[in-house]
C-alpha cells in the first residue's frame, strides 16, 4: 500500500504500517549530495532524544549527519537556528511530554524569526500526532520518521534553501541503511543497532507501527563497525533490537552474532532487548561461555498471569519464562536479571496482579522498569474495555514499586564487600568530588578516585549497598 500524497506532504498511515510481506529487505549505502554539502555552515542546531535507545542511536546519526552538514551543535535554545526533537510514542506520558515541549520552543519564534522546528522519531509515525500538529501547531517546519533519517540532508536543503516546509513521514516496511555517520554519545560505550523493526505485535504496543517490519543488519556490517569501535578503544558496546533475539542474518542467527562478537577484542558487550519466547538455548550457552559478555539481562516479562500474557500476545507463559530464569542462572551463575511489568492491562483482576507480584519474588528480580497501561490508538488493546480505576492502577504500581525496590537493595547487598570491576564513565552527577561506572551486572558504583581513570576497568571495593547504588572504594 503506498502513502497518501497530499500537497507535497507524505503523511503516516497505521493501517499501512500494520502490514508486513514477505519482501526481501533492500540494504543501501548512505551517501550526501553535492549540493547538500555546506548548508549548515554558520547555522546552529539542537537535538533533544525522548524514548529508548533505538532513539539514542538514531539521534547519533542525526548528529553525524547535522555535523558532516556543517552544522555546529548548541545546548542554547535561544542561539539556536534549528531544534529538532526526536520523539518516543510508547506511553501517553511521551507524547505529553513532546507536546508540552513544542508548545514552548514555538514561543522562540516570536523572538528569532529564522528558528526551524522539527519534530522526527515515533509520534510522526502516528496520524494522531500530524493531526494534532497540524491543527494546533503549524509553526512546525520540518516532520519525518523513523524510516527517513537518511533524507535528512535533501530536507535541510528544501527547508534552508527553497525555504519550504517538509512533512515526509513513510509507512512502508522499511530498509537497512548502512555508513551513515554518527556522532556519539560517550568515548568509551556505544550503541550498534544488530536489528530494526518488530514484528511481535504484543496488543498494547505501538512500536511495530513506528518502528516497521523486524529487519537485520548483515553481520559483515556488524563485525566491521565492533572492529572499528575496538581500535578506537571503546570498551563496551550494547547490541540494540526491539527483539535482539530475532536477528538473523540468513541461518546466522542472535547467539552465533553474540559469539562472534565475543570473539573480537571488545572487553564488554550488553544487548537489548530480549524477548523472553525467542531467548534460545544457544543464546544462553554463548552467555556462559565468555567473559566479555556481561552478567545481566533486561529480559521484559510485562505480566505473571498466563491471562493477561496471553491477551497481551506475549506467546510465552510464566512457567516458560521461569524456565527461561532457571537456565539463565544455571549457564551464568550469579547472572543480574532486570524486566518490564505493566500494571492495569485491561482485564487484569486483582488475582492477576497478585501473580506479577508473586513472579517478582520467584524470578528474583534486581530492578525493573515499571508501568501502567497506556491506551494505543491503532493497537488491538486500544479498544480492550477496561474497568479498572486510575487509583487502583496508581496503587498496583505502587505496590509493585515497592517489591521492585526491595529486590534492587537486595541484589546491591550481594557486592558488599566484594571487589568488583567498574568501568568508569564519568565524575558522579550528585557528587562532583567521586567517580561513577557501572559493574558487569550493571550496577552504578560511585567511589573516590581522579580523572585519568575515567574510561579504564577498575577494580572497586563495595563498602556499602543503597537501593539505587553502591559506594566503593578504588581497590589499591
Ligand atoms: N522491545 C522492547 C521494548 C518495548 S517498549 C521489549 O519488547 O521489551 C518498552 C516497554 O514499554 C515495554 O517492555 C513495556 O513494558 C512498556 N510498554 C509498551 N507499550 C506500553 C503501553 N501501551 N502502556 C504501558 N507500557 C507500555
Ligand atoms: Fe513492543 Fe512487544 Fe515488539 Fe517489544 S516485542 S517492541 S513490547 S511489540
Ligand atoms: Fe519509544 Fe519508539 Fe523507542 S515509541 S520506546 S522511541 S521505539
Amino acid at each position: 500500500m503506498k502513502n497518501r500524497l497530499e500537497k507535497n506532504y507524505i503523511e503516516p498511515s497505521l493501517n499501512c504500517a500494520r502490514k508486513r510481506t514477505k519482501d526481501e529487505t533492500e540494504y543501501s549505502k548512505f551517501e550526501f549530495a553535492v549540493e547538500e554539502l555546506g548548508i549548515g555552515r554558520g547555522k546552529t542546531y539542537l537535538l533533544k532524544t525522548f524514548g529508548c535507545q533505538a532513539n539514542l542511536s538514531d539521534s547519533e546519526k542525526i548528529r553525524g549527519i547535522l555535523n558532516a552538514l556543517d552544522f555546529t551543535e548548541t545546548e542554547e535554545e535561544k542561539e539556536a537556528d534549528l531544534i529538532l526533537l526526536n520523539t518516543c510514542a510508547v506511553r501517553k506520558t511521551a507524547e505529553d511530554r513532546a507536546f508540552g515541549e513544542i508548545g514552548r520552543i514555538k514561543s522562540l519564534k516570536k523572538t528569532n524569526h529564522n528558528l526551524i522546528i522539527g519534530m522526527c522519531g515515533c509520534m510522526p509515525q502516528e496520524e494522531a500526532t500530524i493531526n494534532t500538529l497540524k491543527a494546533k501547531h503549524p509553526e512546525i517546519d520540518l516532520i519525518f520518521g523513523t524510516h527517513n533519517i537518511n533524507h535528512l540532508p535533501q530536507y535541510l536543503k528544501r527547508i534552508f534553501k527553497n525555504k519550504e516546509k517538509v512533512l515526509e513521514v513513510f509507512s512502508v516496511e522499511g530498509d537497512v541503511v548502512e555508513g551513515m555517520p554518527k556522532v556519539r554519545d560517550h568515548k568509551i560505550k556505544a550503541w550498534v543497532d544488530i536489528m530494526y523493526g518488530c514484528d511481535e505485535f504484543c496488543t498494547y504496543c505501538i512500536v511495530p507501527y513506528t518502528r516497521g517490519k523486524e529487519r537485520s543488519r548483515r553481520k559483515e556490517d556488524i563485525l566491521n563497525e565492533i572492529n572499528a569501535l575496538v581500535k578506537a578503544g571503546y570498551k563496551e558496546v550494547t547490541l540494540l533490537g526491539q527483539n535482539v533475539n530475532a536477528y538473523h542474518d540468513g541461518d546466522f542467527g542472535f547467539g552465533d552474532l553474540l559469539e562472534a562478537i565475543a570473539q573480537t577484542k571488545i572487553p564488554r558487550i550488553r544487548f537489548t532487548t530480549s524477548h523472553p519466547r525467542d531467548l534460545d538455548l544457544r543464546t544462553i550457552e554463548v552467555m556462559g561461555k565468555y567473559d566479555n559478555i556481561m552478567p545481566h539481562l533486561h529480559l521484559p516479562v510485562q505480566s505473571g498471569s498466563n491471562a493477561v500474557l496471553k491477551k497481551m500476545n506475549r506467546k510465552y507463559t510464566r512457567e516458560i519464562y521461569l524456565e527461561k530464569v532457571t537456565k539463565l542462572r544455571e549457564h551464568v551463575p550469579g547472572i543480574s536479571l532486570t524486566t518490564d511489568i505493566i500494571v492495569a492491562f485491561p482485564s487484569e483482576t486483582e488475582e492477576d496482579y497478585l501473580e506479577t507480584l508473586s513472579l517478582v519474588k520467584e524470578a528474583d528480580f534486581e530492578g525493573a522498569y515499571t508501568f501502567i497501561f497506556s491506551k494505543r490508538e491503532g493497537t488491538p488493546a486500544f479498544k480492550y474495555e477496561s474497568n479498572i480505576l486510575e487509583e487502583e492502577a496508581k496503587e498496583r504500581l505502587y505496590k509493585l514499586n515497592e517489591e521492585i525496590n526491595k529486590g534492587f537493595l537486595k541484589g546491591n547487598k550481594r557486592f558488599e564487600n566484594k571487589v568488583v570491576k567498574v568501568l568508569v564513565d564519568s565524575f558522579s552527577d550528585k557528587d562532583e568530588d567521586k567517580l561513577s561506572g557501572y559493574t558487569e551486572h550493571n550496577k552504578l558504583v560511585n567511589f573516590n578516585g581522579d580523572e585519568s581513570l575515567i574510561g579504564k576497568i577498575v577494580e572497586v571495593k563495595i563498602t556499602k549497598a543503597y537501593t539505587w547504588h553502591l559506594k566503593g572504594e578504588l581497590k589499591e
